[in-house]
């Protein structure tokens, strides 16, 4: 079990929070302002459980500039990034672009850009190595089709996905990287895989960086679960040894909602 920064672990548990193309830059200020309200009304200690917002490119700043000024515990992270540092790549946002404005995170290889973009395994690990270049923490997002899942051939399928992004990631920053597992079956279609298939997961991936970096590393890099996560469906989730955070869509444009997802804990006492 890992509810929070444990002893068995030291894993700060991450609740995270992709709005995908939702929320202008005024409804996401709104947004921000009520989740910060509803997390404040429970407490929340973001020191125990880490909170962050992807919002679209054109409301960071003012979601960004929320945080700063009122002082929040929340933290910001791009939903995408370039490869490349700066040039000729019209349309492209740099990571130091996000790094400069306060980001903490980058969503690298989220199925929507995998599939919608065209984003290989070979483009998300340079990727990877870009936001490591300015200071950002990864969230590499793996997951496997209806189809694969059918198949059987689901764990094979996302471990090498997994093993092409993280090739030639020093062991610091494998250790610091976030890996989001979301099967693409249950994203945004109010199918959830049960926590079980999240653990089997998230369990593999685990083995699979021991094996790539080393025993010591493996039990710090955090492993997120995402796809359909709800208030409801969550404390399960976070229960399982191996998920140690959400990265939830749907239900983070919704505060109170979300609000109560990064208050699993309460429920997994009660
Ligand atoms: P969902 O999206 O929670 O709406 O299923 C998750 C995601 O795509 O990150």
């Amino acid at each position: 079990m890992n509810t929070s920064a444990n002893s068995s672990s030291n894993r700060t548990p991450l609740i995270a929070g992709n709005w995908k193309m939702n929320m202008d830059h005024v409804q996401g200020s709104s947004l921000l302002q009520h989740l910060a309200e509803a997390l404040s009304e429970a407490k929340h200690d973001y020191d125990r459980v880490e909170v962050a917002v992807f919002p679209p490119f054109t409301s960071l700043s003012a979601v960004q500039t929320l945080i700063q000024d009122d002082g929040l515990g929340l933290v910001s992270g791009g939903q995408d990034l370039s490869p490349f540092d700066s040039g000729a790549y019209t349309g492209d946002v740099s990571g130091r672009f996000l790094a400069r404005l306060g980001c903490k995170y980058v969503l690298v290889g989220h199925s929507e850009r995998r599939t919608i973009h065209g984003e290989t395994d070979e483009i998300l690990n340079a990727k990877v190595k870009a936001a490591y270049r300015q200071a950002l923490t990864p969230v590499l997002c793996v997951g496997e089709g209806l189809d694969i899942r059918r198949a059987g051939t689901h764990v094979q399928h996302t471990l090498a996905q997994l093993r092409a992004s993280v090739d030639g990631l020093t062991t610091d920053q494998a250790a610091g990287l976030v890996v989001a597992y979301e099967p693409v079956w249950a994203i945004g279609t109010g199918e959830v895989a049960g926590p079980e298939d999240a653990q089997e997961m998230c369990g593999a991936i685990r083995a699979e960086l021991a094996g790539l970096f080393g025993q010591d590393v493996a039990p710090k890099t955090r492993l997120l679960y995402g796809g359909s996560v709800k208030a409801s469906n969550a404390p399960s989730m976070l229960h399982e040894t191996d998920v140690d955070g959400v990265l939830v869509g749907g239900a983070s444009l919704d505060a109170d909602e979300f609000a109560s997802i990064a208050g699993f804990e309460r429920q997994l006492a009660g």
